[in-house]
């Protein structure tokens, strides 16, 4: 009876996770799809706590370790995430991810050491040693690139590379997979040792592997990562039989994966290029830069306020610069008194606007922008010939367009907001500063363009009272 309302917590569990997924999918949805999730979540831990019964009838016992434990992560996670800022997200994210990575690696080592008391036994192992060298190996891996990944997106750890080094990566990834293949099938008690080789390897090749990455790729070295602490917990749900955690585990890493290929694809660069492309550093441009060193005009508040206010339709196209400002609220504003005036105002997201998947539809729906007036790339491409108005606050690599013309350039053929189709484009940023990629931007210096430059939240401020006075 006991073991059947176990089942059905698990079903509960599974379901509810795939709900969740679904529902994050859309801003409208998700926040509703994360809390079910978590409901989901709380049905499997209690259920495992309560009513998990081993073969031989035992429940679990060490309760105050358990709940000790659940406390403290509660307490830490809560604060964590209610005092994290918008823009310290995908650290956080990082941090987080590591902590899975860990997890499921630790389960490897325990569950190792009790498969070493089998061995004296004589009972077949392999197939269980197979998943506990995956789970070690794969956990440890995201484990320790997810905290240099971390350290990396905080500053505290900076890009390291030397010649050779993913030849060595290779050499050492090689070097693990042929230890734990020999132990899998000639595990004895006097090489078990060798157990902590590939534990202490995976952990110094999950250093080596995200050094050399360059800052601009973290967010999709973190979403490849964090497939990896999937495929490590699924291997945890094959060794305790666990039916929610290869549930979870599978969607993890099949939504990280997913997920992984979908920014490789917006950026228009193969897995390969970000794993060993160095990108984001501060590489020269190509042409594009030469081209540019012309001059570029500036536009005052007040005329920058004549210009949308008559205008017919405007598009902001909102990037990094608008999050670090935390100018989305002052920015709704805007929208709203541009509506009043019978503006049509529409948003331009770019996918890899900002620095983390979705950043853009978030950091908005934080203010309260309808999501209808949210239109993606390809469509906001296809209005920009009949705008009028394009306001570009805090973006730059996205509608950079050396990713169209120019082939020297580190981003050509990565899909851009063609912004320059439009009758006129405010650019708001506080410099001539280039954005992440590192590279200049010729449409600053095109004769349509004018600068805005200021903070995104002093000069929408003094945009927004402009306005008002009209
Ligand atoms: P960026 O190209 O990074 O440009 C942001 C601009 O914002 C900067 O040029 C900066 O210029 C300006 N800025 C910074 N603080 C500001 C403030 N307080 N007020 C006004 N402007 C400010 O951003 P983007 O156009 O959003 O492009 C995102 C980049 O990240 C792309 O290269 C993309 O490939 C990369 N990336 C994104 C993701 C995801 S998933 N989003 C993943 C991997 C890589 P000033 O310093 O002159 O102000």
């Amino acid at each position: 009876m006991e073991l059947n309302i176990l089942t059905i917590c698990y079903l509960i569990g599974s379901i509810t996770f795939i709900l969740g997924l679904k529902m994050l999918s859309n801003p409208a949805t998700a926040r509703k799809g994360n809390l079910i999730a978590a409901v989901g979540m709380g049905f499997a831990i209690a259920g495992t706590i309560f009513l998990y019964q081993t073969k031989s009838g035992e429940g679990l016992h060490n309760y105050p370790w358990i709940f000790g434990g659940l406390l403290i992560g509660t307490i830490v996670g809560f604060l964590a995430a209610k005092k994290v800022k918008m823009t310290a997200m995908p650290e956080m994210v990082s941090l987080f991810n590591g902590m899975g990575g860990a997890c499921a690696g630790l389960i490897s080592v325990i569950e190792f050491g009790r498969v070493s008391e089998e061995i004296a036994s004589g009972v077949s192992i392999h197939g269980k040693l197979i998943t506990i060298f995956l789970g070690v190996i794969i956990g440890s891996v995201s484990f320790a690139g997810s905290i240099i990944a971390w350290g990396k997106l905080n500053g505290k750890v900076k890009d390291f590379s030397f010649g050779g080094q993913q030849i060595l990566n290779t050499i050492m990834l090689f070097i693990m997979v042929c230890i734990a293949g020999y132990l899998v099938f000639n595990l004895n008690l006097a090489n078990t040792f060798l157990f902590y080789v590939v534990l202490a390897g995976a952990l110094v090749y999950g250093i080596m592997f995200v050094l050399p990455i360059g800052g601009a790729d973290m967010p999709v070295v973190i979403s490849l990562l964090n497939s990896f602490t999937g495929v490590a917990a699924a291997c945890g749900g094959f060794l305790y039989n666990n039916k929610v955690m290869l549930t979870g585990g599978i969607l993890v890493g099949a939504a990280g994966t997913l997920l992984t290929i979908l920014m490789c694809k917006a950026m228009n660069r193969s897995l390969l290029n970000v794993l060993i492309g160095s990108f984001g550093g501060n590489k020269a441009g190509g042409a594009a830069q030469q081209d540019a060193g012309g001059s570029y005009k500036e536009i005052n508040v007040s005329d920058a306020s004549m210009v949308m206010a008559y205008a017919n339709r405007v598009a902001i196209v909102p990037g990094y610069g608008l999050a670090v400002a935390q100018a989305q609220h002052i920015c709704h504003e805007l929208e709203k008194l541009l509506d009043e005036k019978g503006v049509e105002v529409i948003y331009a997201i770019h996918p890899v606007a900002g620095r983390m998947p979705g950043h853009m539809n978030v950091l908005l729906a934080e203010a309260d922008v309808s999501y209808d007036k949210l239109l993606e790339m390809e469509d906001a491409n296809d209005l920009f010939k009949t705008t009028d108005v394009v306001l570009i606050l805090g973006a730059n690599d996205v509608v950079n367009p050396a990713a169209k013309n120019d082939p020297a350039s580190p981003i050509y053929g990565m899909p851009i907001l063609e912004v320059e189709l439009a009758k006129t484009v405010i650019v708001n940023k506080r410099s001539m500063k280039p954005g992440y990629a590192g590279i200049e931007n010729a449409l600053f210096y095109q004769p349509k363009t004018s600068m805005l430059f200021g903070d995104a939240k002093g000069v929408l401020q003094q945009l927004v009272s402009e306005i008002k006075s009209l």
